[in-house]
C-alpha cells in the first residue's frame, strides 16, 4: 500500500485504544511485505520481535550495526535469531564514509560537539537505515511516549516525513513495567546489560549505566542536554 500522511492519520485514528498486538497485526496486514521491524535489540524491540514473529514468522526484521555496539548486544542478535528461528538482516555503515570521518575527526568524534555526534550517527546509523528501507512503505519501531520529553507527542501510527514512510509504534502507550512484564511472561531473550544498570542501550561509547530511579535515557549521550538526546532516527517526524 502506497505510504501517505493521510493513510498514516487514518490508520492511527482507526487504531485508537487498540492493544499493541492489534496495532502490530493491523500494520502487518496493511503493508504485507512492505513493512519491516527496525530492531536495536532493546527490551521494546524484543517484545515487538516476539509479537511480530508469532503473527507472521516471515516478518522482515533488520538491525543497524554501527560497529560500536556492546559485545552483549552482538550476543543478543545471535541469541534472538536462534530463539525464534529467524534471520535478522544486519546493515553496516559505508566503510569509505567511516574512514573519511575518522581520519578527519578521530575515532571518538562524538564527544567533540553536537555536530560531530550527529555526523557519526548520520554515517553509522542514518545512511544504513536509508538502505534498509529499500522496498519498504512502513516501518515498526519500539518508541514509547514515556521514554523522553522528545517523544511525548508521538502517535501509534504516524507519518515519517523524513523517510517518506508510515511509522508504526505499537508500544507507544506502554510503561517500562509493562514491557518487562511481557518479557518475563513470554520468556523473551534480553540484553544482559539491563541487569547491570543500563535501562536504555545504544552504542558503547555513547551509553553508560545510570543510578536506580534516574531518567531511563540519562545514560545515552549523557554529556548532552536531554532535548538533544536523539540520534536522528526519530527527528522531524511531522
Ligand atoms: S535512539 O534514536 O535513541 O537510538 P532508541 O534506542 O530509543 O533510539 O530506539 C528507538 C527505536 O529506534 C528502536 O525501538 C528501534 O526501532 C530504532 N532503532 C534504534 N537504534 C537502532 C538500531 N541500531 N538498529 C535498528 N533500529 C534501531
Ligand atoms: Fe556514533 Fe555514538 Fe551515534 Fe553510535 S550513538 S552512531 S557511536 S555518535
Amino acid at each position: 500500500m502506497k505510504p501517505t500522511a493521510e493513510l498514516a492519520a487514518e490508520l492511527n485514528q482507526s487504531l485508537q485504544g487498540a492493544s499493541a498486538h492489534d496495532i502490530m497485526a493491523a500494520a502487518l496486514r496493511t503493508f504485507g511485505h512492505g513493512i519491516a521491524l527496525s530492531s536495536s535489540l532493546s527490551i521494546e524491540d524484543q517484545v515487538l520481535t516476539d509479537m511480530a514473529v508469532k503473527i507472521d514468522p516471515k516478518v522482515r526484521i533488520f538491525t543497524l550495526d554501527t560497529g560500536r555496539l556492546f559485545p552483549e548486544t552482538y550476543q543478543l542478535i545471535d541469541k534472538t535469531a536462534m530463539h525464534y528461528g529467524i534471520s535478522i538482516a544486519t546493515y553496516f555503515p559505508q566503510h569509505e564514509a567511516v574512514e573519511q570521518m575518522v581520519r578527519a575527526e578521530g575515532i571518538n568524534l562524538f564527544y567533540n560537539s553536537i555536530e560531530s555526534r550527529h555526523r557519526c550517527c548520520q554515517v553509522r546509523k542514518l545512511e544504513p537505515l536509508a538502505r534498509a528501507f529499500a522496498g519498504c512503505n512502513a516501518w515498526i519501531c519500539g518508541l514509547r511516549r514515556q521514554q523522553s520529553v522528545t517523544r511525548h507527542d508521538m502517535q501509534a501510527v504516524e507519518w515519517d516525513a523524513m523517510h517518506g514512510l508510515v511509522k508504526v509504534n505499537p508500544l507507544i502507550d506502554w510503561s517500562e513495567e509493562q514491557v518487562w512484564a511481557y518479557i518475563r511472561e513470554h520468556h523473551v531473550p534480553y540484553n544482559k546489560l539491563h541487569d547491570k544498570g543500563f535501562p536504555s542501550i545504544g552504542c558503547e561509547p555513547c551509553t553508560r549505566a545510570v543510578k536506580p530511579g534516574d531518567d531511563i535515557r540519562s545514560g545515552r549521550w549523557w554529556w548532552e542536554s536531554p532535548d538533544h538526546r536523539e540520534c536522528g532516527l526519530h527527528r522531524n517526524n511531522s
